[in-house]
């Protein structure tokens, strides 16, 4: 972590209750920014919220679905109430994977994965951006994709229609305004220790011991903040020439 890299830009992190989210809340906080950390889950989320503030750190919780147009809307709205404008966004909320074969894919299971996977992401880049271009002075928006963007696994048809498809706005919003100075880039983890990839041990039984040789190249899972840090980096400055990139954060999975 760098200090200072974000001092004083406003920042939406969304899905910042758990996992990925609220270490990229904590990152950025710690980096300067003033943080909306917006969720579906409002209890774990105000928790995680008031122990950034504990740690001397400037966040505010927002209660939203993403896959909800107005909700996203107000969530946007919130940020520029609250903190004056808008810097940088990551859309990081994302729901577990379908785990059927294709041909048992139920209409319920392919709207409950794309619903907060794809259209989430791209109701807040809709959003986002639309704040971005009215202020005139760049920005930048990190989507999580997955390794799962690139690679796609057996039984998760949705999930991986979603990530790959996380690619495809990532490129179309970074054609669309890289002439105003908004970068939009992709980072795609591997396995990440979060409650997401918990919850996945408990249902198949697997364990890190298991999954970790399969994943990552350094045979351990990755940690939040790892992620996180990746996400600091392209929306801070020091990114200044990347735009419309995947960034795997993913230990050489994507790599073998
Ligand atoms: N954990 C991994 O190994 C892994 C790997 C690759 C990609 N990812 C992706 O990283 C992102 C974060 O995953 P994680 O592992 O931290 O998951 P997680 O389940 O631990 O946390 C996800 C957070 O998103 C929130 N959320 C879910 N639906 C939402 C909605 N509709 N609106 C707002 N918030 C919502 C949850 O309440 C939770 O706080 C996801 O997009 C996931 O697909 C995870």
């Amino acid at each position: 972590m760098v200090p200072g890299l974000l001092e004083g830009k406003v920042a939406i992190v969304t899905g910042a209750a758990e996992g990925m989210g609220a270490a990229t809340l904590h990152v950025f906080a710690r980096a300067g920014a003033h943080v909306l950390a917006a969720d579906v889950n409002a209890e774990v989320g105000e928790a995680t919220v008031a122990s950034v503030r504990e740690a001397g750190g400037s966040a505010s919780f927002f209660a939203a679905d993403v896959s909800d147009w107005s909700q996203v809307e107000a969530m946007v709205k919130a940020a520029v109430e609250r903190y004056g404008r808008l810097d940088c966004a990551v859309n990081n909320a994302g729901v577990s994977p379908d785990s059927q074969p294709l041909a048992d894919l139920t209409e319920a299971e392919w709207d409950r994965v794309i619903g907060v996977n794809l259209r989430g992401v791209a109701i807040c880049l809709k959003y986002e951006l639309a704040q971005l271009v009215a202020q005139g002075a760049g920005g930048a928006i990190v989507n999580i994709g997955s390794v799962n963007s690139f690679r796609p696994q057996p039984n998760m048809a949705a999930y991986n229609a979603a990530k790959h498809g996380v690619l495809g706005l990532t490129k179309s919003a970074s054609l669309e305004c890289a002439p105003l100075g908004i970068r939009v880039n992709t980072i795609c983890p591997g396995g990440i220790d979060t409650p997401m990839i918990q919850r996945a041990f408990a249902e198949t039984g697997w364990s890190e011991a298991d999954f970790a040789p399969v994943i990552s190249l350094f045979n351990r899972l990755g940690r939040p903040d790892e992620v996180a840090q990746a996400s600091l980096w392209l929306c801070s400055e020091l990114s200044s020439y990347v735009t419309g990139v995947a960034l795997p954060v993913d230990a050489g999975y994507t790599s073998r």
